[in-house]
Parts: structure tokens; C-alpha cells; sequence
């Protein structure tokens, strides 16, 4: 014999006030391998449950003191653990209904068959394991919902952690590549600055040295336009850095487009350059820096005007799709050489011997200011065209 198979095949408490059916009982329940303990009254019963805990309790309906209805429901209340089966008297059957309510799992009519009740004991001994291995499942469930919810919210408070450190990472990122950028800015100004200072220097030195009236007020005029070179200097280095407070308003870019062609006309004159101005569609306003808008203009004109010879062609196209405001701008002159186009938006970065290289470096951060965009569209030896998109105020995309 195993182990197993020397285990009771359950712990059965027998509740009934006739010694001899109780007696006997419990001979055919022990003989048939369960464990069983016996109580003449419902008191007993209750205390022998307390005591030895039993999966299953025969449960006598007609007892002095306790009835039997009564103590089914006390027994049930106080042990959930512990199923019920009552006795009861041929022809009560409306009884056995009102148990069955009151939580009892079967009821056995007395006189009963030895047979017919080990049967209905068996059955409801297994319904009660598959119920309490039910309800251990479902505890079993709620423990690991229970442990799944405090994951989520450590999850949380983790992301949110890392949200945060990724935030304040970012900020010394921005930080850190201004502190790159001014740098760099400061490296370049000061040597466009030097340039001037050393010309004025040298000045003054020949002035120092003696010379007649007309060569000094020559190298006089000489220092003050190197004065006004630093000065034209720092101002571009100024509209290049972002400035604090815009002046923000509804702009018609095609009506700055135009003012700003207006102003250029001298120049354009000048050189004999025609203008092409090609406006598809007028795009709604915008809501920017009218000067700003104006400056990305005028730094694209200057740049196409200074790189064509005579008789040179400035092109200004001007449309709109379903996100943005797409302004287009061309010359004729010789293209931008493929080596320098990685630079020409760098601040300082320069062909030119009279530019500072600030100009495309104002037209890009006016652009990113109002989350635009700026590409150099096509340059080669027919010419150079510049695209700027600017967002619309209510984009359909
Ligand atoms: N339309 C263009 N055609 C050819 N090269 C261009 C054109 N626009 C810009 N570039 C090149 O890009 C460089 C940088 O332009 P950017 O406007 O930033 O500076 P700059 O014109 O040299 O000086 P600044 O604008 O400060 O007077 C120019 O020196 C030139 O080499
Ligand atoms: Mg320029």
C-alpha cells in the first residue's frame, strides 16, 4: 500500500440524536475508508467542527435544543470550508428546498440506502474540491492582479523618473550647446573684429608717425569705415542671436515679399537684374515678426544679388500647400561649390570678402523659430534656388 492510498478518503462528522442511526452510520462510513467523528446534538456538532475541522457534516433536521435548519446556517456561516448534507423525514421535500437555500449541497431521506448515501457523499466531497480549488484560482487571480497593478505603478513612477532625469538631461543638452554655439560665435567675431582693429591700429600708428595734413584725414576716413565695419558687424551678430521680445502680428508674407523687392530696387537697377515674381496662390497670414519675416528676404535677395553678374535673373515664387507657405528664391549666378553647402549656414562661414557669414545663419534661426524649414533646392552653374516652408496657421495635414 502507498501513502496515498492509506490517506481517509475524507473527514465526515455525523450530526444526529438517535444513537443507533448515528452508530451506525458511522460503522458503514468507516468501513467504506473515511475518517468520522460523531455528535448526539447540533452543540456538539458545532464544536467537534471547530475542532477537528471536517470537509463534510451528515446533518441531522429534526433535533431537540437546535433545530436542524438552524445549525445548517451556522455551520455554514462560521465554516465555509465545510459542506453540508442533511437528514430528513420521508415526505418533507418542501423542506428539503428551503436547505438547499440555506446552503445545504444534498439532502438524504431517511430511511436511506447505504449505497445511494456514500454516492451523494462522493459527489459533494468532489464538488467541494473543484469549489475550493476554484476559489483558491480565483484568490490566486486577485493576488496576481493585485501584483500586476503595484508592477504598473512602479512601472510609472519609473517611466516618470526617467521622464524627468530625460528632461533635465535635455535642458543641459540645450544648455550646454548654446554654451558650444556661443563659443563658436565668439571665436568668429572675434576674428572679424581683429581684422578691423589691426587696420586701425596700423592707422594710427602711421598717423603717429607724422604726415601731412591730406594723408592724415585720409587714414581718418580710413579708421571710421573700419569703425563702421565693426559696427555693421555687431549688428548683424545681433540680429543673429534670437531676440527677446517679438513684436507679433498677423503678417501677409506677399506683402512683405513685395515691400522688400521695393527697397531693393536701386540696387537691382543697378546690375540690370530683372525680377520674376511668380505668386501662385496668396497665402493666408501668419502670425510672426514682421521684421523677421522681412530679414529672411532681404538676407536671400542680398546673397542672390551679390553672387550675379549683370543682367542676371532674381526669381521669387511664392505658393502654399495643405501645411505650408512654400517661398521659393533663385538667381542665375555661378551655384554654391558642393563642398560648401554643409557650411553656408554656419555663422561665420563666408565666400566673401566684405560678407561676415551671418546672413544664412539669421535666415535659419528665423526659419526654426517658426518651426520651418530652409533647403537649398538646387545650385549649380545655372544658379542657386533657395526653398523656405514656413507652417500655416491651420495646417490641413
Ligand atoms: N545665392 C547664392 N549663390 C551662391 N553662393 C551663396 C548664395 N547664398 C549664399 N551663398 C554662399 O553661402 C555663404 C554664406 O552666406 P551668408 O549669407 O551666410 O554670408 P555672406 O553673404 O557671406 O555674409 P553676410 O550675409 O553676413 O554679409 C556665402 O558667402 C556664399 O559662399
Ligand atoms: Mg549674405
Amino acid at each position: 500500500m502507498t501513502t496515498l492510498e492509506k490517506q481517509p478518503r475524507g473527514r465526515v462528522l455525523i450530526v444526529d440524536d438517535e444513537k443507533v442511526i448515528l452508530d451506525l452510520t458511522a460503522i458503514i462510513l468507516k468501513n467504506r475508508g473515511y475518517q468520522v467523528f460523531t455528535a448526539l446534538s447540533a452543540q456538539d456538532g458545532l464544536a467537534a467542527i471547530e475542532k477537528e475541522r471536517p470537509e463534510l457534516v451528515l446533518l441531522d433536521y429534526m433535533m431537540p435544543n437546535m433545530d436542524g435548519l438552524t445549525a445548517l446556517k451556522e455551520i455554514r456561516r462560521r465554516y465555509p470550508e465545510t459542506y453540508v448534507i442533511m437528514f430528513t423525514g420521508k415526505g418533507s421535500e418542501e423542506i428539503a428546498v428551503e436547505l438547499m437555500k440555506a446552503g445545504a449541497s444534498d439532502y438524504i431521506l431517511k430511511p436511506f440506502n447505504n449505497q445511494d448515501m456514500v454516492e451523494r457523499i462522493e459527489s459533494v466531497l468532489k464538488l467541494r474540491a473543484v469549489e475550493l480549488q476554484n476559489r483558491a484560482l480565483l484568490s490566486e487571480r486577485e493576488r496576481l492582479l493585485a501584483e500586476i497593478a503595484d508592477w504598473n505603478r512602479e512601472l510609472e513612477a519609473r517611466v516618470q523618473e526617467k521622464s524627468e532625469a530625460l528632461g533635465r538631461a535635455q535642458v543641459e543638452i540645450v544648455q550646454s550647446e548654446k554654451l558650444a554655439t556661443l563659443g563658436y560665435l565668439s571665436a568668429g567675431m572675434a576674428h572679424e573684429i581683429r581684422n578691423p582693429l589691426n587696420s586701425i591700429a596700423l592707422f594710427v600708428q602711421l598717423i603717429k608717425s607724422g604726415l601731412d595734413e591730406s594723408e592724415r584725414l585720409d587714414y581718418v576716413e580710413k579708421i571710421l569705415k573700419e569703425v563702421d565695419r565693426i559696427d555693421s558687424i555687431l549688428g548683424k551678430l545681433l540680429d543673429a542671436s534670437k531676440r527677446p521680445r517679438f513684436e507679433i502680428s498677423e503678417v501677409q508674407v506677399d506683402r512683405i515679399l513685395q515691400n522688400t523687392l521695393e527697397a531693393f530696387t536701386p540696387q537691382l537697377k543697378q546690375k540690370r537684374i530683372k525680377v520674376v515674381t511668380d505668386l501662385r496662390r496668396i497665402p493666408p497670414a501668419i502670425k510672426a515678426d514682421p521684421l523677421e519675416i522681412e530679414q529672411i528676404f532681404t538676407n536671400l535677395f542680398l546673397n542672390s544679388i551679390h553672387v550675379m553678374a549683370e543682367d542676371g535673373t532674381l526669381g521669387v515664387q511664392l505658393d502654399q500647400d495643405d501645411c505650408y507657405i512654400n517661398l521659393k528664391v533663385s538667381d542665375t549666378g555661378p551655384g554654391i561649390p558642393p563642398e560648401n553647402l554643409p557650411n553656408i549656414f554656419d555663422p561665420f562661414f563666408t565666400t566673401n570678402s566684405r560678407g561676415t557669414g551671418l546672413g544664412l545663419s539669421v535666415v535659419l534661426r528665423i526659419v526654426k523659430t517658426y518651426k520651418g524649414k530652409i533647403e537649398v533646392e538646387k545650385s549649380d552653374s545655372s544658379g542657386t534656388t533657395f526653398s523656405v516652408r514656413l507652417p500655416l496657421v491651420t495646417p490641413k495635414c
